[in-house]
């Protein structure tokens, strides 16, 4: 199957992509090369030509939550957000520490999507994620985990934090860590601040995670091994990251869309739609962490796509759960930090695209010859409301639900077939 895409918007210059039996042929300056005879043509003119993007961070609920979402739904609205690879956190039920859970997973995902997006599991790091034994990495890597975590549950001892990261190491997978210290502020609902005292709700104050950060980068130091932290959130946490990378140890980093435009205030009223772990932080952490993005001291984007339901984030702020959905808004999120200056066009294409895939060694097209034909068509002209009706995750806990946000994802290509 052979089709050309005419006229698309490349980084500012107007292109044609030539894509045959999945893979790229061409990309050559708009009106360089004819098109070949009978090929059909799709007009992009107007609209933004980006790689499919890697989401590095996201909880699909299958098995186990699936009245939150599935593996349907979820890569439904991972395709409709520009995602062409998703990263599966393991806090399923039963949780995904051993290869029968990776393969019905990966099985899952073939039947509802077979054409993509891919899915790529996160291996449990402990058994049951409990922080005790080790779960069985090499099968997990063998039946398909792409990289180790214990998720959400942050490791409770550090020799067995070095186990799991040499144990990964060996394996060719990265440790992905969710820094927290729980033993800190057990029973936070948010941030520890003036916010918080205002609410009259237990904080948690930031040091914690700048903390677990810190020993991961002495121990990755220690160990020459990658590192990579989830999530990160607050100033100090940027901080102590930027003086591991200027140690030159190996360690990466992720935040998310929603500390890039969030932060405590949106907890005033109690607002349960604001709560997520790590909690939102100050307007000051916000401008630190879009400061790292510009400079590389924060290497990737990721949603942390989290969906609940309704029911569970209608409790009062104590007892509703962590966590937004995201994979259907992210890369319009992220479109507003372009419209703002925050990070140029280029800067999203590498911390959605090229940098993910390079850190945990998954397929990503460059637009060169013989790269896998995974792109989407982007109108930076469409503003749309965030409602029930435009989002295709099973739960819709944003924090921006009503919101008007510009430019969409209009169509995408995996593999060189167009999924809408
Ligand atoms: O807010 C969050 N929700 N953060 C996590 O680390 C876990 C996630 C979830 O699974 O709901």
């Amino acid at each position: 199957m052979t089709f050309c895409l005419k006229n698309a918007r490349h980084l500012d210059a107007p292109v044609d992509l030539l894509v045959r039996d999945g893979r790229i042929v061409t990309m050559t300056p708009a009106g360089h090369h004819a098109a070949p005879d009978g090929c059909p043509v799709v007009d992009a003119a107007g609209l933004l030509l980006m790689p499919s993007f890697t989401d590095a961070h996201v909880h699909l609920r299958e098995p186990g939550f699936e009245y939150k979402e599935d593996i349907a739904s979820g890569l439904e609205a991972a395709a409709r957000g520009g995602f062409g690879s998703v990263m599966c956190m393991a806090n399923t039920r039963p949780v995904n520490d051993n290869a029968g859970i990776t393969r019905a997973m990966l099985d899952r995902a073939r039947e509802t999507h077979p054409h993509g997006p891919r899915l790529c599991p996160i291996a449990a790091a402990t058994v049951g994620l409990k922080g005790e034994a080790m779960a069985p990495l090499g099968e997990l890597r063998d039946a398909g985990c792409v990289a180790v975590s214990n998720d959400g549950r942050p490791m409770p001892g550090t020799e067995l934090l070095r186990r799991v990261m040499e144990y990964a190491a060996d394996l060719g997978l990265i440790f992905i860590d969710h820094c927290e210290d729980a033993t800190l502020a057990p029973g936070w609902v948010m941030n520890e601040g003036v916010v918080s005292g205002e609410l009259g709700v237990k904080g948690q104050p930031p040091v914690g995670e700048a903390m677990q950060v810190a020993r991961d980068i002495m121990l990755a130091e220690y160990l020459n091994l990658p590192v990579h932290i989830a999530h990160v959130s607050c100033a100090l946490a940027v901080d102590v990251l930027r003086w591991g990378k200027a140690r030159g140890v190996q360690v990466t980093a992720e935040t998310c869309p929603h500390y890039l435009w969030l932060d405590d205030t949106a907890l005033r009223g109690y607002n349960t739609a604001a709560k997520v772990s790590p909690p939102l932080r100050t307007p000051a952490d916000r401008e630190a962490l879009r400061r790292a993005l510009g400079d590389g001291t924060i290497d990737i984007l990721s949603t942390d796509h989290a969906p609940h339901a309704q029911h569970e984030k209608e409790q009062p702020l104590d007892a509703a759960p962590c966590g937004f959905t995201g994979l259907d808004l992210a890369v319009s999120l992220t479109w507003g930090l372009v419209r703002d200056n925050v990070i140029n066009e280029a800067d999203m294409r590498r911390l959605w695209g090229a940098a993910p895939a390079r850190i945990f060694n998954l397929p990503c097209n460059n637009f060169e010859p013989g790269d896998p034909a995974d792109f989407f068509l982007f109108d930076p002209a469409e503003d749309w409301v965030v409602s029930r009706d435009t989002l295709y995750s099973k739960s819709i806990n944003t924090p921006f639900l009503g919101q008007t946000l510009h430019g969409r994802v209009k169509h995408h290509w995996i593999g060189g077939v167009q999924l809408f």
